[in-house]
């Protein structure tokens, strides 16, 4: 079978992430099916993908017809609400496609939420990816590729930090993406058929080119892009820089931050590493620059991107909070074949170029 004609199943194809990586899969010419019960996303993102590729990619997709709880969103791909915990749900959607293989995206991902419903988060996560493999195996369709991150690494002792290193959970989110990852790791261990790609990321942040997609928090955002993205729209006055006293060039914290566009186009080496006839069993993989970054010199990069000032106010530590943390990127370079393109300056500019089109996000300002 050509690359082209395989059908990838995207589970929270709606997020940030998720429809960043279907354009790409869309042009590579994968045939993509998207599930997401929209509980951190919005269905205009999908309408905006549409936009992104457009009818050309369109005409060469075929239509799905499903008689439950479908959307249609435009003519290229199939897309259904569906919760991963609904097993029968899930298995419908299984029955009538075969896919080839799955990425799964779909899952919380805010460290203080999951501190304080910690329920919430190992129904959602732990549960959802449970049914997920359940419902693979019974369709004989064993190819994943996982969303991990880098919170897998903990508190990390020495950096960059290396795929073969000790995992150490912080907090509950964190628990359920190592979790995850051994769960993936027991079932190929028992089950050989499986290939397993884990990508751990680091920090996602800025655009498509187009300003079409991009991250759309609800409510006040937790992570450094989006709050700074809203301070320079006039959506939060000021920035809080978490801790000014770390041992590092100006105290503020180091993070690797990388580009959704390169973020997705690990995604489209790793399925295609799970199609050589080479791989076998459950591999993870850092997806990062490699290259560390510091609050403050995220703060002025964005300022020259955008033109617009941000002020800031100099705080405390914010609890769990590694100094340095960024990725070790040989491995993927050498077995998957991929590095990431992005430096700073253009992660700014794309963050930017969304913010100043999409102000308030893919449904405007509310009345
Ligand atoms: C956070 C999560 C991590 C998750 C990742 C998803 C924590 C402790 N970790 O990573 O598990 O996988 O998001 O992208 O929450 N900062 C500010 N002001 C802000 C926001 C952030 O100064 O308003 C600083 C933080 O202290 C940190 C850096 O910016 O030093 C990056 O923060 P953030 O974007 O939240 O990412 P992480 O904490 O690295």
């Amino acid at each position: 079978m050509k690359m082209e004609e395989k059908l990838v199943l995207v589970t929270g194809g709606a997020g940030f992430i998720g429809t960043h990586t279907v354009v790409q899969l869309l042009k590579e010419g994968f045939r993509v099916s998207i599930i997401d019960n929209f509980d951190n996303s919005v269905k205009e993102a999908l309408d905006r993908v549409k936009e992104v590729v457009g009818p050309a990619l369109a005409a060469k997709i075929e239509f799905h017809f499903l008689n439950f709880d479908l959307f249609m969103v435009g003519s290229f791909f199939f897309f259904l609400q569906v919760d991963l915990r609904n097993k029968d749900d899930l298995d419908k959607v299984f029955a009538k496609s075969k896919f080839d293989g799955v990425i799964h995206f779909a899952g919380r991902k805010a460290v203080g939420e999951s501190v304080e419903y910690p329920r919430r988060y190992f129904d959602n996560n732990l549960i959802g990816t449970i049914n997920l493999y359940e419902v693979m195996a019974k369709y004989n369709c064993k190819k994943m590729v996982f969303s991990s991150s880098s919170t897998v690494y903990g508190q990390p002792e020495k950096v960059p930090c290396v795929e073969d290193t000790e995992l150490k959970a912080m907090n509950p989110y964190g628990r359920t993406k190592l979790f995850l990852e051994e769960i993936a790791r027991d079932i190929s261990q028992a089950e050989p058929d499986w290939q397993i790609i884990l990508l751990r990321y680091f920090n996602p942040v800025a655009a498509h080119e187009s300003g079409k997609i991009g991250e759309d928090p609800k409510g006040i955002p937790n992570n450094l892009m989006p709050y700074i993205q809203q301070v320079a729209v006039g959506r939060l006055p000021e920035l809080n820089v978490y801790g000014h006293d770390y041992p590092t060039r100006d105290g503020t914290a180091i993070r690797d931050y990388i580009h959704v566009m390169d973020l997705a186009d690990g995604h489209i080496a790793a399925l295609k590493k799970l199609f050589t006839p080479d791989f076998k069993g459950c591999v993870p993989y850092n997806l990062g620059t490699g290259r560390g970054t510091s609050v403050l010199e995220m703060v002025a990069a964005f300022e020259k991107a955008s033109g617009k000032k941000i002020p800031m106010k100099l705080c405390p530590r914010r609890a769990g909070d590694a100094t340095a943390v960024y990725a070790a990127v040989d491995k993927a370079a050498k077995e998957l074949g991929w590095k990431a393109k992005y430096g700073i300056e253009e992660m700014c500019r794309d963050q930017w170029n969304w913010a100043s089109k999409n102000p308030w996000g893919y449904q405007g300002k509310k009345a």
